[in-house]
């Protein structure tokens, strides 16, 4: 199946073509990349895994989960391997040919993050993990509110992206040709959105740069409404 739909309320990018044929182009060698090096698996970074494993404990049977950009896969077949009810999806279908691959047990479908029928409360969890970058900065908001409305109430995003304050064109990586922007943001701007989104924050992990990757954050936040002792409102104090 290949979603193509358009979220209520969300923008297409003008460059989402160009973005989708540049990600098709690197795909191969992105892969390359990951099994040579390790980079970009989570099972190579601690603090990442970690961040990937307390949003898995914390949506655990709340219902599906999306990862947003899955790219080849590696986090939505992490987060299956923990008995999640998950599904990835990528723009680049180049992206997808090779989490099909990957990992055959899987869900894999191509559309973009701005082209997704969210229906409301029907999401356990939601990821854009290392995807939402390319989103101009005015898109970013729109796709962060379908994904606000898209969870069940305790339902959480889990958003992992880079930290600064660039619009940084982007002509060559992995050792291709590439045209795209990728948008840095810093973490109380992007906290900002997502809160403005209608969403809460529940945790914010800021990394220092580790080249070749420049500093990261991760931020996790809940539809509220609802927590996972089932206490209404505020809660207990403790
Ligand atoms: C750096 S890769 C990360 C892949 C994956 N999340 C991971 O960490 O292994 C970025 C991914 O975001 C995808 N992407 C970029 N813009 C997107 C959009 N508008 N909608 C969906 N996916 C997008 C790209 O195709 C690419 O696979």
């Amino acid at each position: 199946m290949e979603l193509a739909l358009p979220s209520a309320g969300v923008r297409q990018p003008d460059d989402l073509d160009t973005v989708r044929a540049s990600y098709d182009r690197v795909a191969d060698a992105y892969v390359e990349m990951v099994e040579s090096t390790g980079l970009g698996d989570i099972r190579t970074h601690p603090w990442l895994e970690a961040a990937v494993d307390a949003f898995a404990t914390s949506v655990a049977g709340l219902g599906p989960v999306l990862d947003v950009g899955c790219g080849p896969g590696l986090v939505t077949a992490y987060l299956a391997e923990r008995g999640l009810d998950v599904r990835g999806v990528d723009l680049s279908p180049r992206m997808i040919a090779h989490a099909r691959r990957r990992y055959p047990t899987c869900s894999f479908d191509v559309a973009s993050a701005t082209e997704l029928d969210l229906a409301d409360a029907s999401y356990g969890g939601l990821l854009g993990w290392w995807s939402l970058f390319n989103l101009p900065r005015d898109a970013l908001p729109e796709v962060l509110a379908a994904f606000a409305r898209a969870l069940v109430p305790g339902g959480r995003l889990l958003v992992a992206t880079h930290v600064g304050d660039e619009d940084r064109v982007r002509t060559e990586v992995y050792g291709h040709a590439v045209t795209w922007t990728t948008y840095q943001w810093r973490p109380e701007q992007l906290a900002n959105l997502i809160e403005g989104a209608g969403l809460t924050t529940v945790a914010e992990l800021r990394l220092p740069a580790e080249p070749p990757i420049g500093p990261t954050v991760v931020m996790c936040a809940q539809r509220t409404g609802w927590d996972r002792q089932g206490v209404a409102g505020d809660g207990p104090e403790r």
